[in-house]
């Protein structure tokens, strides 16, 4: 016996390979609300057009939530011989409403099916993420309140470079994600169009109205090309773009906090919620959560590339090859939504360690670039001979084995003639953040501007 739903012209059934290597209904289970959802609105359509009759249109629409109640409750029994979650629904509805089920599928293709179905899962997907951003965002700004003034240093190259403030580097990721949320809004705003209604490939001789299934299921607008509805995945590509650029922001956060909770640096306390222990060392005390964000990101880049490299050398329209779009989306979708949550229970817990920031910003000659543009301010060298002469500073509390607010006058004078007592004002950590003022700079009071405008963009 063929295949109920397609094998018409077929006389034998698929070899058991064969059904291993077609079925889908393993992972697309998961499009089974949206594939509902589509299907009960192509089918209000039908009726509204008078293509079907109202009466078993009303039967489908019912039978189509009968049918998603099963699934929901997981009393449904999939099954590997219907392929998809497509056809697995259409054929319970047949069990469930009769030969009335054979009229939904009407000027409609599961090529157009698949596209909306997924479609409408990307756009949830997009919708989650918009707000595991926002969440995040927020936890930021709040550390970033509580700790506008607190002195850290700042790196480059890892190594110390120059004081900066807590709160500026909180706010740094902030202006991160907001781009991600961004890049979020865009590929919504781009995705949201129908593909209901193409059909396999070439539109449908039936007097459809694809304005009506459109709105029905929330997209601005049907795709004016039918081709391009059902072979387009760009919008799944555009997801996987945005959500691994977001998940590389992730990646670099969570390895700063891998750095900062070591007991080398001890910037920040984790919390026990998102730590874990070891079974053989009892003072251990783990960033799990960190390395594990930082190591998930690597499957929302690979998913990425795969779907890729599947779509790259397909001709139009459909080819099977774009079965394969769904588990590297469904897969770094839920790595990306669980790494934005757990780096935001992370930021929400975390203790900055002020005794061990500040103390940190004040070792490895933080404060040269200050004494540099003191010289430039106060004796009128040029930038690149002031430059010079801190140089020899350094090198000469390198040599002694102190900070540079440790030299003495002599010493500095004995370096450069004209410098006074008043460097020493500059040559504190908190000073130094204070004074770049500069917009965009570190300084307590630019980030307590920030933090405002942020609390306000945040609600
Ligand atoms: N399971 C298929 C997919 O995910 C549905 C579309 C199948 N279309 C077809 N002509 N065989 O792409």
């Amino acid at each position: 016996t063929s295949n109920q739903m397609w094998g018409g012209r077929f006389a034998d059934r698929p070899d058991a390979i064969m059904e291993a290597i077609n079925a889908s209904i393993g992972f697309d289970k998961r499009l089974a609300a949206q594939d509902i959802a589509g299907s009960r609105a192509h089918a209000a359509m039908l009726a509204a057009t008078g293509i079907v009759e109202d009466n078993d249109v009303e039967a489908i629409r019912k039978g189509l939530l009968t049918v998603l109640s099963e699934i929901e409750s997981g009393d449904f029994e999939f099954s590997t011989a219907l392929e998809d979650i497509h056809m697995n629904v259409e054929a319970r509805l047949k069990e469930v409403v009769g030969e009335a089920a054979g009229r939904l599928h009407t000027a409609r293709s599961r090529n157009d099916q698949v596209a909306t179905d997924f479609r409408l899962w990307v756009r949830d997907q997009l919708d989650a993420a918009e707000s595991g951003l926002l969440a995040l965002m927020r936890a930021l700004v709040a550390q970033a309140e509580a700790g506008a003034d607190w002195v850290m240093p700042g790196f480059t190259h890892l190594q110390t470079a120059q004081p900066v403030t807590w709160g500026h580097h909180m706010l740094a990721y902030v202006e991160m994600f907001s781009r991600d949320l961004g890049r979020v809004r865009d590929a919504r705003a781009r995705m949201n169009e129908s593909p209901l209604g193409a059909a396999a490939l070439a539109g449908t001789g039936f007097p459809i109205d694809r304005e009506m299934t459109a709105k029905e299921l929330g997209f601005d607008r049907p795709m004016a090309n039918s081709l391009d509805a059902v072979s387009a995945r760009d919008f799944a590509l555009e997801f996987l773009s945005a959500a691994s650029i977001s998940a590389m922001h992730l990646s670099r956060m969570a390895e700063e906090l891998v750095i900062w909770s070591s007991a080398q640096f001890r910037f920040v306390t984790l919390s026990d919620r998102f730590s874990t222990g070891s079974s053989i060392m009892p003072q251990k005390k783990n960033p799990d959560a960190a390395e594990l964000i930082r190591a998930k990101i690597g499957r929302i880049f690979g998913a990425n590339v795969a779907l890729m490299m599947v779509m790259k050398g397909l001709p139009l329209a459909y080819s099977k090859d774009m079965q394969e779009d769904k588990e590297q989306v469904f897969d770094a979708a839920d790595n990306w939504l669980l790494a934005l949550a757990a780096m935001e229970g992370m930021v929400r817990d975390m203790q900055g360690n002020v005794p061990a920031l500040e103390a940190a910003a004040s070792h490895g000659f933080s404060t040269a670039t200050d004494l540099a543009d003191w010289l430039v301010r106060e004796t009128g060298l040029p930038f690149r001979e002031a430059h010079h002469v801190t140089g020899s500073l350094v090198a000469m509390a390198e040599k002694k084995g102190c900070d540079l607010p440790d030299l003495t006058l002599a010493d500095m004078q004995s370096v450069h003639g004209s410098i006074t007592e008043g460097v020493f004002e500059v040559l504190g950590v908190h000073n130094s953040v204070a004074s770049r003022m500069s917009y965009g700079g570190t300084a307590p009071a630019r980030v307590r501007e920030q933090v405002a405008r942020w609390q306000e963009i945040l609600g």
